[in-house]
């Protein structure tokens, strides 16, 4: 094996030599791992089908799971969407450099390996120096899933797509955590009605008051019936634990939580507890591994914090995790979003969520 090289980058303004060694990578038709505003991505070149192709052997992702295109200007997304529409453009223009994806038709240029043989492609410009940087020196638009193993929660260091990657990738250009830590909103726009097949970074309050209602894709059907986004998969974002999600009402849920934490204590198992900083005196007395992941209240924090917490229990080897949810509304949608795929057993303690 070829360990993978990490290079350290300034995350505000990249040193142009490192980034031309990145891009150097890029445009041979190699793969390099690089930081955005959400999570890390695994960049290829995504008009080279050949080097996209490798995104998905690394990974181990099924070839059916298509790509988001990353650039870094108007130019380009000319060259990735066939037509841009009048809605299109005005989200570009108010949400661009950020965290939304927008599905858009499909232009000849982008091959069907990076879109999973769909008509349509996923598009967006990130909001991080690094990645900008990257794109623009690269002279070509960047397929990038997020760079972790298929299946396991996206990195958001450059340590975590070490873990995974090593060996499997040429580059990782390491700019320090990622301010965002959950993945981008996807809206697809190629429907009659705008329609959010993945919530993220961008909540959806912001794109109703840009947009007025849009429809939220609950749950895609199976792999082998079609899907319209992969994302969608329950059990997706897993940890290696068995994961109990609890949703409600914080005065109900932290005693639902403790219980269990006591009833799996007795059984012998190691139990890890993912809470709000200020749930930490709720479990004080019991032998728990607890990761917190800031005040409820800071849901950038939570955010932020949320899937690195999430590896930290696996690595401390724990057997079940027990996690709060953090609501319904702005990024805790996102942040449901994700625990819910993550979880095995979601334990609803009021029948109004
Ligand atoms: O924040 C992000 O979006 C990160 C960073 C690296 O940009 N990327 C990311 O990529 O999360 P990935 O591959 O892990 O997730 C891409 C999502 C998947 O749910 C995929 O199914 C969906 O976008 N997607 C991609 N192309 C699509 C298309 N043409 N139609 C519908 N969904 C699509
Ligand atoms: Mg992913």
């Amino acid at each position: 094996m070829i360990p993978t090289q990490v290079l350290p980058v300034r995350s505000d303004h990249p040193e142009p030599e490192l980034i031309a060694r990145a891009a150097a990578i890029i445009r041979a038709g190699g793969l390099v791992a690089f930081p955005t505003e959400t999570v890390y991505g695994l960049g290829a070149d995504a008009l080279n089908q050949e080097a996209v192709a490798r995104i998905f052997i690394a990974k181990g992702r099924p070839v059916y799971d298509p790509l988001i295109v990353h650039i870094a200007d108007a130019v380009q997304l000319r060259r990735v969407a066939r037509s841009v529409t009048e809605t299109a453009r005005r989200l570009a223009e108010r949400f661009w450099p950020g965290p939304l994806t927008l599905v858009l038709p499909r232009a000849e240029a982008v091959p069907t390996v990076v879109t999973a043989g769909l008509d349509t492609v996923a598009v967006r410009c990130p909001n991080h120096p690094v990645a900008l940087a990257l794109i623009e020196a690269s002279q070509t638009p960047i397929a990038a899933p997020s760079a972790n193993r298929f299946g396991r929660t996206s990195p958001t260091t450059a340590r975590h797509v070490l873990d995974d990657l090593n060996g499997r990738i040429e580059l990782i250009l390491d700019g320090g955590p990622t301010p965002i830590g959950v993945e981008s909103t996807v809206l697809d726009l190629t429907r009659l009605t705008p329609v959010i097949l993945r919530p993220g970074g961008v909540p959806a309050e912001a794109l109703e008051a840009e947009l007025g209602a849009i429809a939220v894709q609950e749950h895609a059907p199976a792999p082998e019936t079609g899907m319209p986004s992969p994302g969608l998969l329950d059990r997706h974002y897993a940890p290696k634990a068995e994961l109990r999600l609890f949703i409600g009402p914080t005065d109900s849920i932290l005693p639902a939580m403790r219980g269990e934490a006591q009833v799996q204590l007795a059984a012998g198992r190691r139990v890890g507890v993912l809470v709000a900083d200020e749930d930490a005196e709720t479990f004080a007395d019991l032998d728990v591994i607890g990761e917190t992941v800031g005040p409820a209240a800071d849901l950038n924090a939570v955010a932020r914090r949320l899937f690195g917490a999430l590896r930290a229990l696996d690595a401390q080897g724990v057997e079940v995790i027990l996690a709060r949810d953090f609501g319904a509304h702005g990024l805790a949608t996102a942040i449901r979003d994700r625990l819910r795929r993550a979880a095995d057993i979601v334990v609803k303690t009021s029948s109004l969520e």
